[in-house]
């Protein structure tokens, strides 16, 4: 038994921030941020946006392509770094918002950008042990509301927007393999402080805005490691050559870091799903969005093989193969 990818979806907030844009904001300029990361524009939330609203769109889009209906679904897991509650959490929200089977188990991951993965390789886990039908994964964020607006070095990435997939058992693959690594010793190359249990005044941290902390250049080299790592450990675990991927869906964080997961799998970059320059970085949304895009413009097609990449905060990294 597989799951399988039965429907894709995805949501972006209205409201369309430039780099001409951020120029007016602060000082910086398109051509620092297009050579740099190959963002061009993003999508921002209005104020009365949370990350819920972002995934419900998503969700139904999801649930239409894969021809179910929300009362199908039996198991949702969201992905988040931005959650509108500390509780109740995001996936309870979006099963309320649905009108999905009550009862149906939902909950949040938050391992920053590789959420998607995680919440991914855990629904697939329950598909094939059949004890779920139809799982919903959610992507979506609101990373505007933790950015620096006043910090030129973050503010210029980051993103909102939403993803999701449903996936159906099948006795066909599907989901081939996941990969799923950690590495807490990097914990402060990428954070965002403030929180609940720190939130003390023994904690300086607590004094300090809650907002995205980077060290950009530690964490470019460590995700460009880890992700060549990743997706060898991918096609090895399953027994394909490099050349037998047909499309690889990274996160999009940066288009160098992307470039250099696809040099590594030697795959052309007409073979990779690039939104990095429309979409910027969207934390966990920004695997599914990039999967959404490219199913809908025809580029990925039933049969075909993709790997998905993600790199995130904590930090966290995983890869999953996919027959579509
Ligand atoms: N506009 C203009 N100049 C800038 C800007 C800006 N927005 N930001 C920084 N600079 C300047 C710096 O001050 C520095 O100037 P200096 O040389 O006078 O000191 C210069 O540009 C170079 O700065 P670097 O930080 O060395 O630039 P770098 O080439 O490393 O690019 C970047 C920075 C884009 C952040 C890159 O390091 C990166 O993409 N890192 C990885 C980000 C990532 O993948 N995150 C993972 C996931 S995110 C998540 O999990 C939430």
């Amino acid at each position: 038994m597989y799951s399988k990818i039965a429907g894709t979806g995805a949501h972006l907030p209205e409201r369309v921030l430039t780099n001409l844009d951020l120029e007016r904001m602060m000082d910086t300029s398109d051509a620092w941020i297009r050579e740099r990361t190959g963002i061009e524009r993003r999508h921002i939330a209005a104020d009365h946006e949370t990350t819920v609203d972002l995934s419900e769109p998503a969700a139904r889009r999801a649930i239409e392509a894969a021809g179910v209906r929300p009362e199908d679904i039996d198991f949702i897991a969201f992905g988040t770094t931005t959650p509108d509650y500390i509780f109740p959490n995001c996936g309870v929200l979006l099963q309320q918002r649905l009108g999905c089977r009550p009862g149906c188990p939902a909950f949040s991951i938050e391992t920053a950008c590789s959420g998607f993965l995680y919440a991914l390789a855990i629904a697939d886990k329950f598909v094939r042990a059949g004890d779920a039908q139809c799982a919903l994964v959610v992507g979506s964020e609101t990373l505007s509301r933790i950015t620096d607006w006043a910090d030129r070095a973050t503010a210029v990435l980051f993103a909102d927007g939403a993803g999701a997939v449903v996936l159906r058992p099948s006795a066909e693959p599907g989901i081939i393999s996941t990969h799923l690594h950690a590495d807490g010793t990097y914990k402060d190359t990428l954070y965002c402080p403030g929180g609940i249990s720190r939130d003390t005044p023994v904690y300086a941290e607590s004094q300090k805005v809650r907002a995205i902390r980077m060290a950009g250049n530690e964490v470019f080299k460590i995700a460009v490691t880890q992700l060549g790592k990743v997706v060898d450990e991918a096609l090895a675990a399953s027994g394909f050559d490099r050349s037998a991927v047909d499309w690889l869906v990274p996160h999009q964080a940066n288009i160098r870091i992307i470039q250099a997961t696809a040099r590594k799998l030697e795959l052309p970059m007409e073979r990779v799903i690039v939104t990095v320059q429309e979409h910027g970085n969207t934390s966990t949304a920004s695997v599914p969005l990039a999967l959404d895009v490219g199913v809908r413009d025809g580029r990925i097609k039933r049969g075909d093989l993709l790997l998905l990449e993600a790199f995130g905060g904590g930090v966290t990294w995983g890869a999953a193969l996919v027959r579509y």
